[in-house]
């Protein structure tokens, strides 16, 4: 009896090395389009519209959050905030990059299944996006490190320069609704892999993203009232006035670090799968490059 339990232990014991115990906030059900919000925190109303926002919900500190804070450049001054100086830094930069040409093709070259494109314009609203140089579904920034690699220079990801870079390719998609596919392939399962991992609770509060994004929405926590996830993804990477340039994995960074777990490196699958779980949720909001939050 005694041999049959040690064997049928050690027959157990793999599978049980293989699958750690985890716990998972109970999911909502998500919509890879922005309206989905609706069914979530039903804030959608107020901040669908960009051009019609009630800026009174602004001013009233219990209802600012129903704004969702998207368009919004605290306070509301769209013409200058350190958004635009890292646009023009991003410029120089790209310019200097591309000066062969070679970087900006292989920024397009693989957007839309293979299709070659020309043009910025749009790019922002494809990403994260499967790249068949890569192997992998990749964010943007993370194909700005990898390009301009390829022009012997270094970008890393999370970066102030990488951001910069970024934020001048996202402003040439400024006001083109988000459009990544997720219904299929490889971008399918980092949507699948990116809610569950957003519903994973990890670190000493034993936590999920959803504990406090779908849980708290609308209450104080640190002095900032938690909005909805759906329509983050299309004000990346932001200025912040309290972090200045802040790319979507460094707020992933930040948010991990509050939860009680050590933060993952800008451009990890683990992020990207969140990104593109996130991204998915922004889908048909306008892209809103540069731009500023409290
Ligand atoms: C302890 C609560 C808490 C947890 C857990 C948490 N966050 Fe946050 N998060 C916040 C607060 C507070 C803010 C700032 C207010 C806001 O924008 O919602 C924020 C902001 C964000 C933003 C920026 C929103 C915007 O529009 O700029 C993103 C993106 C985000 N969190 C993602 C995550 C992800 C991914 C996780 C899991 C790894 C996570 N958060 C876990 C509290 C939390």
């Amino acid at each position: 009896m005694r041999n049959l339990i040690v064997v049928l232990g050690l027959l157990l014991a793999p599978a049980w090395a293989d699958e750690p115990y985890k716990e998972y906030t109970p999911a909502e059900h998500f919509e890879p389009h922005v309206s989905g919000d609706s069914q979530l925190t039903g804030t959608y109303r107020y901040w669908k519209d960009p051009t019609k926002l009630d800026l009174r919900l602004a001013g009233h500190p219990d209802d600012s959050w129903k704004l969702n804070w998207k368009h919004l450049d605290y306070p509301f001054n769209k013409e200058m905030h350190a958004g635009h100086l890292a646009l023009d830094r991003g410029l120089v930069l790209f310019n200097k990059l591309n000066r062969a040409g070679t970087f900006k093709n292989c920024l397009v070259m693989y957007r839309l299944n293979g299709q070659y494109e020309t043009t910025l314009r749009g790019l922002r609203t494809h990403f994260p996006a499967y790249r068949t140089d890569l192997r992998r579904v990749a964010g943007l920034e993370e194909v700005i490190e990898h390009c301009a690699a390829l022009e012997s220079e270094t970008l890393q990801n999370g970066s102030y320069d990488n951001s910069a870079v970024s934020i001048y390719i996202a402003s040439q998609s400024l006001g083109m609704p988000i459009k990544i596919d997720v219904s299929s392939g490889p971008l399918r399962e980092a949507w699948k892999r990116g809610e569950r991992l957003f519903h994973q609770k990890v670190g000493r509060n034993n936590m999920s993203c959803a504990s406090c994004h779908v849980g708290r929405v609308g209450q104080s926590l640190r002095a900032t009232v938690v909005t909805s996830p759906y329509g983050d993804a299309a004000h990346y990477p932001v200025y912040r006035d309290r972090f200045g340039i802040t790319s979507l994995h460094i707020r992933f960074a930040q948010c991990s670090l509050d939860l009680g777990f050590n933060a993952l490196k800008p451009g990890s699958p683990a992020y990207t799968d969140v990104e593109v779980f996130l991204t998915a949720l922004t889908n048909g909001y306008p892209v809103s490059v540069p731009s500023e939050r409290p």
